[in-house]
């Protein structure tokens, strides 16, 4: 995917510089509470961006990591990983450096990022999943307009989706 710019933020295909940044905030206790890792150690960010470098997002049915960077810097504070399981539909996850929570930061580059999903690439519909008392990132899909799909009881989390 070429890089998209917002008022404050890149969003592009991560490099290989960027893995001790992942591995840094990915790390962090707040950070990693709500997500499917506990720890992530450099070599699981070099793993995972040796696995990007190799497969750029093309929307075609597959995971990608893309990198979020303050314009003004470089530096990475979070990243979008997005997986197509079928042509029309695609499944967002987030993740922010905590040092950057609060300043709309997500909210800024998700909208853009939604714009180039639905008009560059043409899918119709993006499903997130969310533990039901992770609030700020409830709030943040329903501020991109998302709904709540469906709730597992058992598992504690909730689907939302957005039709583009
Ligand atoms: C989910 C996550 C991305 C949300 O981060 P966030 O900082 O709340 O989101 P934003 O960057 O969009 O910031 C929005 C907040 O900043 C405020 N804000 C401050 N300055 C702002 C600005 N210039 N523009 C917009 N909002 C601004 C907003 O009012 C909003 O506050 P509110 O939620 O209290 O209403 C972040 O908590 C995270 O990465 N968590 C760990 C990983 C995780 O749980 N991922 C989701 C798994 S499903």
């Amino acid at each position: 995917m070429k890089s998209i710019e917002t008022q404050r933020l890149i969003i592009r295909e991560l490099d290989m510089s960027d893995a001790k940044r992942l591995s840094e905030y990915r790390n962090k206790r707040e950070v990693a509470y709500y997500q499917s890792w506990w720890r992530y150690s450099y070599n699981k960010a070099v793993k995972r961006i040796e696995y990007c470098l190799a497969h750029p997002f093309n929307g075609t049915k597959g995971s990608y990591q893309l990198g979020v960077v303050l314009k003004k810097n470089n530096y990475l504070i979070g990243d979008y990983f997005l997986e197509v399981i079928e042509p029309a539909s695609v499944t967002v996850g987030y993740t922010f450096d905590s040092d950057f929570w609060h300043f709309g930061y997500a909210t800024e580059s998700f909208k853009v990022l939604l714009d180039i999903l639905k008009n560059e690439y043409k899918f119709k519909r993006v499903f997130a999943h969310v533990y039901s008392d992770n609030f700020r990132s409830i709030r943040l899909l329903e501020r991109m307009g998302f709904i709540q799909y469906e709730k597992s009881i058992v598992m504690g989390d909730i689907g939302f989706k957005l039709d583009l």
